[in-house]
C-alpha cells in the first residue's frame, strides 16, 4: 500500500530585531529603490550572538511540535539543514534534541549543502516515511541559518536570519509531497561559499544569479518530465498547471527571475518562439498570481539560507491555505556550489487550521526596528548580549569549558 507523506505542521523563529533597508541604503549612499525595487527587499532580520543557529532552530522546533500537537515520543528522526552550524563535529540537531528533551530512540543528524541543506533533510525524512522504514513515526526537520556577507558589501542587503521547522509524517495536514516526482540539477561551481573559519560568505554575486537560473531550468525540466507522465500537469505551459510556485528566495527579485526562466523553458521546449514583449507581460501576470503571494515574509526577514524556500511556503500557507485546498504547488530549492531540486505537493484541506496554530505573522509584530548604528554594533559582537528574546525563546548564553550553553528566556 502506498504511504502518503509530507508536511504536517510548520513554524518559524526569527530574531527580535530588524533593520529597515531604506535606512541602511541611505547610510551606504545607495538609492533605496535599488534595494526595495531592484532586489525587492524591505527589511532584514538582525541576529545578535544569543540568537544563534541552535537557539533559532530549537525555538522553531518547539513551536512546530506545539502547532502539530505532537507527542515527542511519536518522533523517530530529527534532522537539521544548516550551513552555519556552531561546531565542526557536533550537529545542531544534537543541541535541538537535548534542548527539547526528546526521546533517545531516534536518528539525529545535520545535512549540509548551502541553501539546499534543509531540502536534503526534508527529502530524507519524506522518503524514510514513504518507504515504510519509519514504521509510523514522524520526523522533525529544521532549517536554521544566519546569513552574513558583511557591512558595505553588495550582498549586505540580502542578509537575514531565521529558522523554519517542519513536522513530517504520514497523511499530512499541510502539504502531501509527490514522492519520487522531482527534478535535480547539480554543477561544481564557485558561485557562493564560506571558507572554514570565516563568518562571512564569499560570493560571485552576478555569477550566482546565473548559476541559479541555469539550475532552475534543468531541475524544472526533470520534474516536468515525470509530472507529464503521471498527468499531474498538461499543455504547452505545464508550469501553469501549478496553482503556486515557491522558489528559493535569496532576495525577492530572484523569484521573479526564476519564474521568467521557468516560463521561458516551457515555451522553448514547446518550440514556441519567445516573443519578448507579449511573453514577458504574460509571465509578469502569472508571477503576480503564482509566486508573489509567497514573498511577503521573505521581503521582511531576508535570506535565511536553508529556510528561505520554506519561509516562502509558510507565508503562502498563512495567507492562502484555505483557497489552495486540494491544489498542487511547485517548490524549487537551490543551494550554491551547486545543487537544486524542483518538486511538488498538494495542499491539504486541513491546512488552514494547522497553519493558524503556528501564529506565523505574530512574530513580525513583536520585532524591534533598530538603527543602522545599532545593527553595525550587533554585527561586530562575538558574545551574547544577555537579555532574553521575547516570547520565551531559547538563547545562546556563552561557552563553559569549551561547551556551548543555552538558556530559555
Ligand atoms: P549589485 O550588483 O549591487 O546590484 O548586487 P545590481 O547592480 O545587479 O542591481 C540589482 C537590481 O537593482 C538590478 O535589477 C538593477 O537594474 C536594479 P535586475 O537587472 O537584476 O532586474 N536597480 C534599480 N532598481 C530601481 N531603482 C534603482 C536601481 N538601481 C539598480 N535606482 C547582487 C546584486 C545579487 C549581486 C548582490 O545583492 C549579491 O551579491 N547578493 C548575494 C548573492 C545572491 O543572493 N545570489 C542569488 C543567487 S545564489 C543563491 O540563491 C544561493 C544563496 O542563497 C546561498 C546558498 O545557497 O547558501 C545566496
Amino acid at each position: 500500500m502506498k504511504i502518503r507523506a509530507g508536511i504536517e505542521a510548520l513554524a518559524i523563529a526569527i530574531p527580535r530585531r530588524y533593520v529597515d533597508l531604506e535606512d541602511l541604503a541611505r547610510a551606504r549612499g545607495v538609492d533605496p529603490a535599488k534595494w526595495t525595487v531592484g532586489l525587492g527587499a524591505r527589511e532584514m532580520a538582525v541576529a545578535e550572538p544569543g540568537e544563534d543557529t541552535v537557539a533559532l532552530a530549537a525555538e522553531a522546533a518547539r513551536r512546530a511540535l506545539t502547532a502539530a500537537s505532537l507527542d515527542p515520543r511519536e518522533l523517530g528522526m530529527v534532522v537539521v539543514g544548516t550551513e552555519t552550524g556552531v561546531d565542526h563535529s557536533k550537529p545542531v540537531a544534537s543541541f535541538v534534541h537535548g534542548l527539547l528533551d526528546l526521546p533517545r530512540t531516534m536518528r539525529v543528524f545535520d545535512t549540509q549543502h548551502a541553501c539546499y541543506g534543509g531540502t536534503a533533510g526534508l527529502m530524507a525524512a519524506v522518503e524514510w516515511i514513504a518507504s515504510g522504514a519509519g514504521a509510523g513515526k514522524a520526523a522533525l526537520v529544521v532549517c536554521s541559518d544566519i546569513a552574513r556577507y558583511g557591512c558595505g558589501t553588495a550582498g549586505e542587503p540580502t542578509q537575514g536570519a531565521g529558522a523554519v521547522a517542519m513536522i513530517v509524517r504520514e497523511d499530512p495536514s499541510l502539504v502531501e509531497l509527490d514522492v519520487g516526482i522531482s527534478g535535480a540539477a547539480s554543477t561544481h561551481v564557485h558561485d557562493f561559499w564560506r571558507p572554514l573559519g570565516q563568518r562571512e560568505a564569499r560570493v560571485d554575486g552576478h555569477y550566482s544569479v546565473q548559476c541559479y537560473l541555469d539550475a532552475v531550468s534543468t531541475a524544472y525540466r526533470g520534474w516536468r518530465q515525470r509530472a507529464l507522465v503521471r498527468e499531474l500537469v498538461r499543455g504547452d505551459i505545464p508550469s501553469e498547471g501549478l496553482a503556486r510556485i515557491c522558489y528559493h528566495v535569496p532576495f525577492c527579485k530572484m523569484a521573479r527571475k526564476a519564474h521568467l526562466q521557468v516560463r521561458r523553458t516551457d515555451l522553448e521546449d514547446a518550440h514556441t518562439p519567445w516573443d519578448a514583449s507579449s511573453e514577458e507581460l504574460r509571465a509578469a501576470a502569472s508571477f503576480e498570481t503564482q509566486v508573489a503571494p509567497s514573498l511577503p515574509l521573505c521581503s521582511r526577514i531576508g535570506n535565511i539560507y536553508t529556510g528561505s524556500l520554506y519561509l516562502g511556503l509558510a507565508g503562502l500557507l498563512d495567507a492562502q491555505a484555505g483557497a489552495l485546498a486540494n491544489q498542487r504547488i511547485g517548490l524549487f530549492s537551490y543551494g550554491s556550489g551547486c545543487t537544486s531540486e524542483f518538486f511538488s505537493g498538494v495542499v491539504s484541506p486541513r491546512a488552514a487550521g494547522r497553519i493558524a496554530a503556528a501564529h506565523i505573522r505574530d512574530q513580525l509584530g513583536v520585532r524591534e526596528r533598530i538603527s543602522v548604528e545599532e545593527y553595525e554594533r550587533i554585527m561586530g559582537l562575538t558574545a551574547p548580549l544577555g537579555q532574553p528574546p521575547p516570547l520565551g525563546g531559547f538563547r545562546f548564553a556563552g561557552v563553559e569549558d569549551h561547551r556551548r550553553q543555552y538558556a530559555r528566556g
